[in-house]
């Protein structure tokens, strides 16, 4: 009987296998390898033809071979899948499952970005960033910044107390920051406290009952009012670009002495306030403890009011909306 040559089989097998390029076609081979119109299946009918010995000789043999063509397919496949499926991970590393958020084009709040660029600013001439509660004692929001009595920011119709003795307040100014960290905290200081700030105000054009402030207070030994002059010029040159013209006019702060408000010139031509400002008063310093050698100065900006004058905006209230077709523009 003329045998199969069964290495011509295997050899031909293993070539056809190493050419698949689909799933679908280890079936396929399998098929042709090991159907009913195989060779192997030719073979095998002519096992009744043979000897008793002759049979079980060959049919074992046929058994050898039919598992090693199956093994062989098995292992191409497993290989192929293993292969596709590292090679598809590799060129789609990214985490599918949050691809969403990238092309939807999320991002931070505009005021958030704004609070970011300021305190990146202040952060990269030395100053740390330190916080406050919002829900503040009436001593840190006005007593130990120098208020007096009289004071009507003091008055219930501007500030939201917590109490019916008026001991406690949402904080109507981020200048508590100046006090709680001076309380914990050996001179020199150089900060800014970004946060939220609360007023008994009617909603308008520019006004907000929630919006947001930076404080910044640098204390030290010999600080004047050229150090804080310089230092808040250069804070709105870098936000708002080097052409801005800037001012100092006079002003009264209870906290500070003398005290000033910065103005910048705007297109139109018009002078706009953005932030306070002053040499901290001794009777604060004095209300923490501070030797008398220290001296410095502190500022106060409205969040709000930057992004307004950054992106000409007219409203304050489209912060507070989140109306998507507003947000995605920044
Ligand atoms: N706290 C003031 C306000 O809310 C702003 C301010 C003015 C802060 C002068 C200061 C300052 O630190 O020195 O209107």
């Amino acid at each position: 009987m003329a045998e199969l040559n069964f290495d011509k089989v295997l050899a031909s097998l293993r070539l056809r296998l190493d050419e698949v390029d689909s799933e679908n076609e280890f079936d396929e081979i399998a098929k042709e390898y090991l159907g009913k119109e195989s060779l192997l299946s030719e073979e095998r009918k002519k096992l009744s033809k043979l000897s008793k010995d002759d049979k079980k000789t060959y049919g074992e043999k046929l058994n050898t071979v039919n598992k090693s063509i199956s093994d062989n397919i098995q292992k191409a496949k497993k290989l192929y899948v293993d292969n596709k499926y590292s090679s598809l991970e590799e060129s789609e590393k990214d985490d599918v499952s949050i691809n969403w958020v990238s092309t939807q084009g999320s991002h931070r709040h505009v005021l958030s970005q704004v609070m970011d660029e300021v305190v990146d600013i202040f952060s990269s001439i030395g100053y740390e960033v330190a916080y406050g509660p919002e829900v503040e004692t009436s001593w840190h929001n006005f007593d130990a910044l120098n208020t007096p009595d009289w004071h009507p920011a003091r008055y219930e119709s501007d500030t939201l107390y917590t109490d019916k003795n008026l001991e406690h307040l949402l904080r109507t100014q981020t200048s508590t920051v100046q006090i709680r960290y001076m309380e914990n905290n050996e001179p020199p200081v150089y900060i800014v406290a970004p946060g939220r700030v609360f007023r008994s105000d009617q909603l308008d054009a520019t006004h907000s009952p929630v919006f947001h402030q930076l404080e910044g207070l640098a204390i030290d030994k010999d600080l004047k009012f050229t150090d804080l002059k310089g230092t808040l010029e250069y804070f709105v040159k870098k936000f708002f670009g080097d052409e801005i013209e800037t001012k100092f006019i006079p002003h009264f702060f209870p906290f500070t002495e003398p005290s000033a408000e910065v103005l910048v010139k705007w297109n139109n031509g018009e002078w706009l306030e953005i932030l306070g400002c002053g040499m901290v008063d001794p009777n604060v310093l004095k209300h923490v403890g501070y030797p008398k050698e220290y001296q410095g100065f502190a500022w106060g900006v409205g969040i709000e009011r930057l992004a307004m004058l950054k992106y000409q905006i007219d409203h304050i209230k489209n912060f507070y909306d989140n109306d998507i077709r507003f947000l995605e523009q920044f």
